[in-house]
């Protein structure tokens, strides 16, 4: 099933083609290679993250930031949930306030139907490959290391931490330190190191920002067969229109500041073939022209 969310009212500018957006979104999958997340929606299945009526401030000491206002949405199991818009739209605040760390003035997050009230390791943030692996711990040691901090016995943190980096297809490197490993390695063991803690949701806010056009695109690739091999549920920040139609299940398109939920779409999964296609491109337009008006733009 495909839906689109229209905006809530009050908030319209620069989207009134939503039968159109519709229309591509329910062309028939363009490519097979990645699958798309089960869909939870349609099964009623209870949502693992639900963001209802949530507006998130900053106050400082000449300020109130209102970062965003009102915005709700669900995050169903193994959703690859992608949150895109502009920059200072608040996408790193709604990650602050899933991970716990910032409470909504307005509205409320649940977890698994449960408020949530502060940081736990039910919701791990992987950060960015090049400042998260100690140089000087193997990759088993490091995948071990947080468990080790959290109380987890040395036996169970080992059996644990092997588990994980098997499932991640990188149990042969155990013993090799990071400056070993390719950057998608890296990235199989960041997220190696974070699964062995048993998340519900893994977020991550940018990670390949800074990297460059065909690294990013690798990594990318990487991330989307890691899911496809284990089903992780992800949330995804960016403020790419490409990478969020590359990588989502689903995409939150965010208003630029103060965000507000501007629409919420299915992406289809486009493979690495696909990103030259039409529907590619039609759909990296429209999402375009629902942010950007005529302007255009992707970023
Ligand atoms: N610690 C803070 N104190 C005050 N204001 C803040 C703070 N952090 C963020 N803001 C403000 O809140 C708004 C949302 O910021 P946020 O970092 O969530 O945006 P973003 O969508 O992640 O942007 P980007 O794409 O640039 O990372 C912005 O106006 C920002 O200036
Ligand atoms: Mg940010």
């Amino acid at each position: 099933m495909l839906a689109i969310e229209g905006p809530p009212a009050g908030n319209a500018d620069g989207y009134t083609d939503t039968e159109q957006l519709t229309q591509i979104m329910q062309q028939p999958r363009v490519v097979t290679g990645i699958s798309t997340a089960p869909d939870a929606q349609a099964s009623g299945a209870t949502p693992l993250v639900r963001a209802h009526g949530v507006t998130l401030q900053y106050k400082t000491p000449d300020h109130l930031v209102t970062a965003t206002y009102r915005v709700s949405f669900d995050i169903f199991p193994g959703e690859r949930y992608v949150i895109l818009g502009p920059s200072g739209c608040g996408k790193s605040t709604i990650l602050k306030a899933i991970a716990g760390f910032l409470k909504p003035v307005e509205g409320s997050f649940t977890l698994k139907g449960k408020p949530v009230t502060g940081p736990g390791p039910d919701r791990l943030m992987v950060f960015q490959e090049f400042d998260q692996l100690l140089p000087w711990k193997t990759v088993l040691g490091n995948v071990m290391f947080p468990m080790l901090e959290n109380g987890v016995s040395r036996a169970d943190s080992e059996r644990r931490a092997r588990e994980a980096l098997t499932k991640v297809n990188l149990g042969d490197f155990v013993d090799v330190y990071p400056h070993m490993l390719s950057g998608g390695m890296k990235q199989r063991c960041a997220i190696a190191r974070a699964m062995a803690m048993k998340p519900d949701v893994l977020m991550m806010d940018e990670p390949y920002a800074a990297l460059d056009a065909l690294t990013r695109r690798k990594m990318q690739d990487e991330l989307l067969q890691l899911w496809n091999d284990i089903r992780f549920t992800l949330v995804f920040v960016t403020h790419s229109i490409e990478e969020a139609v590359i990588l989502g299940s689903r995409i939150l398109v965010l208003s630029p500041h103060p965000g507000q939920v501007r629409a919420e779409l299915n992406s289809p999964g486009f493979a690495y073939d696909a990103r030259s296609g039409a529907a590619f491109h039609e759909l990296v337009q429209k999402i375009s022209f629902m942010l950007f008006g005529d302007r255009g733009g992707s970023h």
